[in-house]
């Protein structure tokens, strides 16, 4: 269901390599609200992936960058200005990698050379994408940017490993970048903290279905599903948080307030 949102508004959305990615829902809810877009991933992903099937189906331009290098990122703000005819309205930063979780080495066995990429992919590039779009002046007053985060920035969550950091570093942007873009230009920088959810990133978190089953648990609403994270994108995109910034918006079905649930106990209480 539409409620044309996002009539009128022109968008830039990082992150959609397939059909389980929460940046492909994200794309497809922020069309549907009336939105013009463009998408990127990288080279590889763009190679590899299936985002041009997603571009055909939404009449996007699909431009391929790596988040990491701020000439790319240059390339995806003027190509995005150029094809949907103005500054942007709203940005999606839904990117995450750990080649330190990817090669299964645990924290307290890290590779600093892993460690650096984990953090300038992850988190350093949600300052680059910031950074390039106010030094260009790309993005309207009270434009919305987004980045997608995880409740291991602030508590720990066996297994994540460097990820967290990247997550506390990615949260940190968001406060620190928002209070200077929102006071120069008013624009709004805020971070989604989402719950589990299934697609080939958290794929790569240990034991996912063991997590997604306890925080299901855990949560009254349930785990939030990737669908429910483009609904509240939409809503951080749109005219009705116009003065919502800075902020962690927590998008978990409650879990971040549980220390325990009827259904958590009685799965320890069986015998
Ligand atoms: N899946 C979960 O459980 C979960 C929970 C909370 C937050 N998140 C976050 O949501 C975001 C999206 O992840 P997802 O779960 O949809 O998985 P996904 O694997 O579909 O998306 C991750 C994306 O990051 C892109 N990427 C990696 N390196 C990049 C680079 N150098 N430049 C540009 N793009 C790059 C990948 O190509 C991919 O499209 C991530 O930030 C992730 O940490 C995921």
């Amino acid at each position: 269901m539409s409620y044309n949102l996002l009539k009128g508004k022109r968008g830039i959305i990082f992150g959609a390599l397939n059909d389980m990615s929460i940046a492909w829902k994200v794309a497809e809810r922020a069309v549907e609200e009336g939105a013009i877009i463009t998408l990127s991933n990288t080279p590889i992903a763009v190679r590899m992936g299936t985002t041009d099937e997603l571009a055909k189906k939404l009449n996007a331009t699909l431009i391929p960058a790596d988040a990491t290098s701020v000439t790319d990122l240059e390339n995806v703000f003027s190509t995005s200005m150029e094809v949907l005819g103005g500054k942007i309205d709203f940005v999606l930063h839904s990117i995450g990698m750990s080649p330190n979780v990817r090669k299964k080495k645990a924290y307290d066995d890290l590779d600093y050379d892993l460690l650096s990429t984990t953090l300038d992919v992850s988190a350093v590039s949600f300052h680059k994408v910031l950074q390039v779009a106010k030094k260009m002046d790309a993005i309207n007053e009270y434009g919305s940017v987004v980045a997608l985060s995880y409740l291991a920035a602030q508590r720990t969550v066996a297994g994540y490993s460097d990820m967290a950091d990247a997550k506390a570093v990615l949260e940190s942007i968001a406060r620190s970048f928002g209070y200077i873009y929102g006071k120069d230009k008013k624009v709004r920088v805020n971070t989604i903290s989402q719950s589990p959810t299934v697609t080939t990133a958290g794929s790569g978190v240990k034991d996912l279905d063991g997590l997604l089953d306890y925080s299901e648990r855990m949560s009254p609403l349930g785990n939030a599903s990737a669908m429910d994270c483009a609904d509240y994108c939409v809503v951080m995109f749109s005219d009705l948080t116009r003065k919502v910034t800075m902020q962690n918006l927590l998008h978990d079905g409650g879990f971040s307030s549980m220390t325990m649930s009827a259904d958590v106990m009685h799965q320890y209480c069986k015998e």
